[in-house]
């Protein structure tokens, strides 16, 4: 595919295509008062605009999540356990809230709603960092103390993603040591923390073997895929700049059952790194461009990489407050991945990010939810884009 080509089709999806939303745990469920992330955002001169605080309520509602998934269409959810809720403190597992997720789990096969479970998306119990997280390999015991829990109550889940992008992880961290809070596009922020990121892989290898012995799940984990562009003339700058920002951790998804892509937009690499997107180029709620084949282009790029390992979309999506481009986005994007399936792609399934309105890692601003939520009174409502997908989900793709 030609970069940036927008491509139609009127073709379906393979039977048994999954059609899900994501959701992460800190972003939705609210109060997540052990965890690292909250500490971060509560501490005196915190560098994070807003809090998380009750967020959508999704501990106590997400049955109503489950229910709006399931009439919208879809037939999977994609959610996380929270790592500070089982594991509250060192070596003590707290068998309620493995109870609790595991009703979730239940709840989603009772729905028909093939559940995909991510066990670290972001953040760590306040314990754990304060053990100096992943910048220790000593820690990895502690987490696969958490995945051996987790595995517990993982019978019947056929997707299970070890880390929610790791290369963000540790991009992440290097940003917080830096200070400032830049855009979340890998492009422009400091490059991964070398130890987090060797820390993480050595992490989801473990987990993956553990959870090989113990559970019947396909294991693999997501990557943040920013699509860097060589500008002519940097193509070995862009090469340069994308192995420890995202091949890398792409590289060492190699033997594992299926590999996460997810993608927003697109990054250009000139001569001395990152570019701006163009002058002229929309951008979205979060500053970034407007560029609906990201997840076409991204799952083009892995596949190259990795082409025996089967690819999930587990993330992709618009922060917009104009619901009609993120149809837009959306249905471009998805035409865009049915073209490349043609071409033998072994794409399994697509999660819009994200099912509802949520906390966006400082900020409720940028909106990516198919479904809003009252602020106050968590209501939700369907907006005309959860509808549309659904009803595409339902028709496995044939109505694009
Ligand atoms: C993350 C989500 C986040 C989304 C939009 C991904 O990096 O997994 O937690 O909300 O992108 O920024």
């Amino acid at each position: 595919m030609t970069k940036g080509t927008i491509i139609t089709t009127t073709t379906s999806f393979p039977a048994g295509f999954l059609w899900g939303a994501s959701t992460a745990a800190h972003q939705i469920e609210g109060n997540n008062t052990n965890s690292d992330f909250w500490s971060r955002e509560n501490e005196a001169g915190t560098i994070l605009p807003e809090r998380s605080g009750d967020a959508c309520d999704s501990y106590h509602r997400w049955r109503d999540d489950l229910d709006i998934v399931a009439s919208l269409g879809l037939n999977s959810y994609r959610f996380s356990l929270e790592w500070s809720r089982i594991v509250p403190s060192i070596g003590a597992v707290s068998n309620a809230e493995l109870a609790h997720y595991r009703r979730m789990i239940d709840g989603c096969l009772e729905r028909g709603l093939t559940p995909a479970v991510t066990l670290h998306h972001f953040t760590n119990p306040r314990w754990f960092s304060d053990l100096g997280g992943w910048r220790s390999a000593e820690n990895i015991a502690h987490f696969e103390e958490y995945v051996a829990a987790a595995a517990t109550i993982l019978e019947g889940v056929e997707w299970v993603c070890t880390f929610n992008e790791p290369n963000m992880l540790a991009m992440i961290a290097a940003m917080f040591d830096a200070g400032e809070r830049e855009e979340l596009v890998a492009g422009a922020m400091p490059p991964p923390d070398r130890t987090t990121t060797e820390v993480t892989i050595e992490a989801h290898h473990r987990a993956r073997v553990l959870l090989a012995e113990r559970t019947d799940a396909k294991v693999g984990w997501t990557i943040a895929n920013q699509n860097f562009q060589a500008e002519p003339g940097a193509e070995e700058v862009a090469r340069a700049w994308g192995w420890p920002r995202e091949d890398i951790f792409i590289d060492a998804a190699r033997g594992d059952d299926f590999i996460g892509v997810q993608a927003y937009t697109r990054v250009r690499i000139g001569p001395d790194g990152a570019l701006p997107a163009p002058d002229d180029a929309e951008r979205t709620l979060t500053g970034w461009e407007y560029y609906p084949t990201a997840a076409a282009e991204a799952v083009e790029h892995t596949a190259r990489l990795l082409p025996d390992v089967p690819i999930v979309v587990t993330e992709n999506g618009i922060a917009t407050d104009d619901d009609d481009r993120r149809i837009d986005y959306t249905s471009r994007s998805l035409g865009a991945l049915r073209e490349v399936m043609k071409s033998g792609v072994d794409l399994r399934g697509y999660f819009h990010w994200s099912l509802l309105d949520n906390y966006e890692w400082g900020s409720y601003a940028p909106r990516f939810g198919l479904v809003a939520v009252d602020r106050t009174s968590f209501e939700r409502t369907v907006k005309p884009s959860g509808a549309w997908y659904g009803s595409v989900a339902a028709a496995n793709g044939a109505t694009l």
